[in-house]
């Protein structure tokens, strides 16, 4: 079967094991979390792009009609995974940048000194909207052979309006979740944070939130304060949009109790987030999104996820893929790092990195789980059983992804 075939029906037989996340509701805390429902000797059912039946071999009926079939034998069907932290548009690349960290400079005194975020800044309004387009596809295709079949992107490369708008459209154009990153850093033409506001809620929000699905903010000492983050989200709420926020990376700068307080989705990062925080989170409907790569190559320490998962927080994992401080769009690898660096189990990691993320994009009704009703979307996994997900560490461990009932790839 090719690609571009889209059967009506597509039948998974003869899997080792399908796995979901157990469960109806969104997000999933606390012990539920670590739920998952394991049926061996399974097959999947898909029709019209949804997940028909879920079940044992030795119960599939007979089926009449055309069923297009892909033998799982060997193989365990997961959900797809949902990416629900990115910075996938972006242009040219950060190696040089990764040596002089290699070599002992820091991320902040690198920002600091114009190259980071800035340099990519650069790169990427050099682009051009073709440009960002084929980056966002290179990068979606990236992901797509890690199994993620959803993800979400965002602009904060631009800083201008032009790159942020063709930043945003080229997201929406590759199928990803776009969230305007309008406050990522103060670009070079402005004096001030403030200043650099005043533009971009006048001239670019009324078009962003037009493409846009949410708004994302770094709050942190060098970007943006905690009036100014408020300031911005508040604007970007009035105009329909959804609220993330970058918080707690270096330092604690109220990002928290401003999530809260605004009734974001997310406040994501959290290395820095203190015994507090994890009480306050906790007790909130706001999803904590950890992003151990960005912790692992900075060098920082890891966000206490194990504490938030046991206070009760909802949290989810993401790759935080970006070309600074996690270049890596492997949810699986991020899955690995929550079980041995977070302290999370493989159940608890697979929460995380479906039915959480999709509630943190607003999708919990139709990704995340494989169950009847759901879109059909698979990754099949070179592995006996599910948990080689995590157990697998950087290896080849997914071997076909399912996207709304067609075969996308195929190791
Ligand atoms: O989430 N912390 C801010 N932004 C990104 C990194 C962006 C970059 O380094 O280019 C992050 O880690
Ligand atoms: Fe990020």
């Amino acid at each position: 079967m090719t690609s571009s075939e889209a059967p009506s029906r597509l039948l998974v037989r003869d899997l080792a094991q399908a796995v979901t996340p157990a469960g109806r509701e969104a997000p999933v805390r606390g012990a539920d979390l670590g739920q998952v429902e394991v049926v061996e000797d399974a097959y999947v059912l898909c029709e019209q792009g949804r997940i028909a039946e879920v079940g044992r071999m030795a119960d599939l009926g007979a089926l009449d009609g055309d069923v297009e079939e892909l033998h799982g034998r060997g193989l365990c069907a997961l959900p797809g995974l949902v990416d629900c932290h990115t910075h996938a548009c972006f242009a040219g690349d950060r190696a040089a940048e990764f040596e002089l960290r290699a070599r002992g400079a820091s991320y902040e005194e690198l920002h600091a000194a114009g190259g980071g975020i800035l340099s990519t800044v650069e790169a990427t309004r050099a682009a051009g909207e073709d440009g960002l387009r084929n980056a966002v596809a290179r990068h979606r295709e990236w992901m797509l052979r890690s199994g993620t079949t959803t993800f979400e992107a965002k602009s904060g490369y631009g800083l201008d309006r032009e790159t942020e708008l063709a930043s945003l459209r080229a997201i929406k154009a590759e199928g990803g979740s776009p969230t305007w990153l309008g406050a990522h850093a103060v670009p070079p033409e402005y004096e001030n944070a403030d200043a650099y506001l005043d533009f971009a809620l006048a001239e670019v929000l009324p078009e962003a939130a037009k493409i846009a699905e949410a708004a994302d903010v770094f709050l942190e000492r060098g970007a943006f304060d905690l009036d100014q983050a408020r300031r911005y989200l508040e604007a970007s709420c009035d105009a329909g949009l959804a609220l993330r926020l970058h918080g707690d990376q270096f330092s604690e700068q109220g990002a928290i109790p401003l999530a809260v307080d605004l009734g974001a989705r997310s406040v994501d990062h959290l290395e820095a987030t203190g015994d507090d925080g994890v009480r306050t989170l906790a007790a909130s409907d706001v999803v904590g999104v950890v992003l151990p790569v960005a912790a692992l190559v900075l060098g920082r320490p890891m966000p206490p996820a194990r504490a938030l998962a046991d206070a009760g927080a909802a949290i989810a994992l993401a790759t935080d893929f970006n070309p600074g401080s996690a270049f890596c769009e492997s949810l699986p690898i991020v899955t690995s790092l929550a079980c041995t660096q977070l302290g999370l189990s493989p159940g608890e990691a697979l929460g995380a990195v479906t039915v959480n993320a999709a509630h943190v994009l607003g999708r919990a009704d139709r990704v995340g789980r494989l169950a009847p009703g759901y879109d059909a979307d698979l990754v099949l996994l070179d592995a006996p059983d599910w948990r080689h997900l995590a157990y697998h560490f950087g290896g080849e461990v997914v071997s076909a992804v399912v996207r709304s009932g067609r075969l996308e790839w195929r190791r």
